[in-house]
């Protein structure tokens, strides 16, 4: 008989994971700045093995504490979905649980995926959607400067104080931590920091090449709000797209994030029609037993 060990996996796993992460259909990857490898070491990483084996895995490491994104979910034909998923799951909710507790959250692209999460009591209270910027199509574009708001490339130097404003600007399931925000910065085509004489106040982060730009990140200091801040990186943006020849620019929010829509939608992006829901899991810290 055939031993099956849920474990923490770690960096000894590298290269069987690699082959589950390249060549397996079966598989969630959240939309990340690192490849789900680079997350091995990390705590809440799990290999379902089975004679030396491993057969499926979890990864749900927490880069913001108290935050933890579903980056992996892979699994061979050995399994369906939900048996890999309920060994695993079950392990890292009480590991999770052991650790203290936290946000469990996946954006679930495959319906497949949608449906374990809801199985096991995942909620879902927002979506993913997706919207796109098809150049100006004639229109004159904004103004580039807001009084008092100057518009400059970032510069590493920035990351810091860009990582103040990140974690004011966003709820913490949304916000980027500073080795994360490094690693956005050295992946992106165009970044810029909008800034006033007490300093940065706001930031766009945009990736990309050939026709297409994706805005990954547009964020003002909540201080700073409501005061074209926002607008004006946008203008900029759109500035040196149509410079460059980039005639499409998506971005990603959240359903419910209003300010950003209406924002966007102004700006002239529309809605694609797609959306993805993000679904979320609280696990309490376990309770101290009684002595
Ligand atoms: C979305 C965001 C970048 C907009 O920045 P901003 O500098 O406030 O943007 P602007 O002032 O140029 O325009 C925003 C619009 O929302 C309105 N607005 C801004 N803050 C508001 C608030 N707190 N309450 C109501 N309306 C507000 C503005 O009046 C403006 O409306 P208008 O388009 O009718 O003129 C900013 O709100 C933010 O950082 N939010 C948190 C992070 C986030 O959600 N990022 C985008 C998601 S990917």
């Amino acid at each position: 008989m055939i031993n099956t060990l849920v474990r923490p996996a770690d960096l000894r796993d590298h290269q069987q994971l690699s082959n589950l992460v390249f060549f397996e259909t079966r598989l969630h990857r959240h939309l990340d700045w690192r490849s789900p490898l680079e997350w091995l070491g990390a705590p809440f990483y799990w290999a379902l093995e089975e004679g030396g084996q491993i057969t499926a895995a979890l990864a749900c490491p927490e880069e913001i504490a108290g935050i933890a994104w579903m980056r992996l979910f892979v699994y061979t034909g050995r399994w369906s979905a939900e048996n890999a998923w309920q060994l695993l799951w079950a392990t890292a909710r009480r590991e999770i649980e052991q650790a203290g507790g936290a946000r469990a959250a996946a954006i679930a692209i495959q319906p497949w995926f949608q449906e374990i999460l809801a199985a096991s009591g995942f909620e879902n209270r927002q979506q993913i959607v997706l919207l796109e910027w098809r150049g100006f199509a004639g229109q004159p574009s904004a103004a580039r400067e807001t009084a008092g708001i100057r518009i400059r490339k970032m510069t590493e130097a920035d990351l810091p104080e860009v990582e103040k404003t990140d974690a004011a600007s966003f709820d913490p399931l949304w916000q980027n931590p500073l080795e994360t925000l490094r690693r956005a910065f050295a992946q992106a085509l165009y970044v810029t920091v909008a800034e006033n004489e007490a300093g940065i106040i706001g930031y766009q982060l945009s990736t990309g090449g050939g026709q297409r730009a994706h805005l990954a990140r547009l964020a003002v200091h909540p201080a700073g709000q409501g005061k074209g801040v926002g607008s004006a990186l946008l203008s900029d943006l759109f500035t040196y797209l149509t410079d460059t020849g980039i005639s499409r620019l998506s971005v990603n929010t959240q359903s419910d994030n209003r300010i950003s829509l209406s924002l966007y939608q102004r700006m002239g992006f529309v809605r694609t029609g797609e959306q993805y829901p993000v679904y979320t899991f609280d696990i309490p810290a376990r309770a101290k037993e009684a002595t």
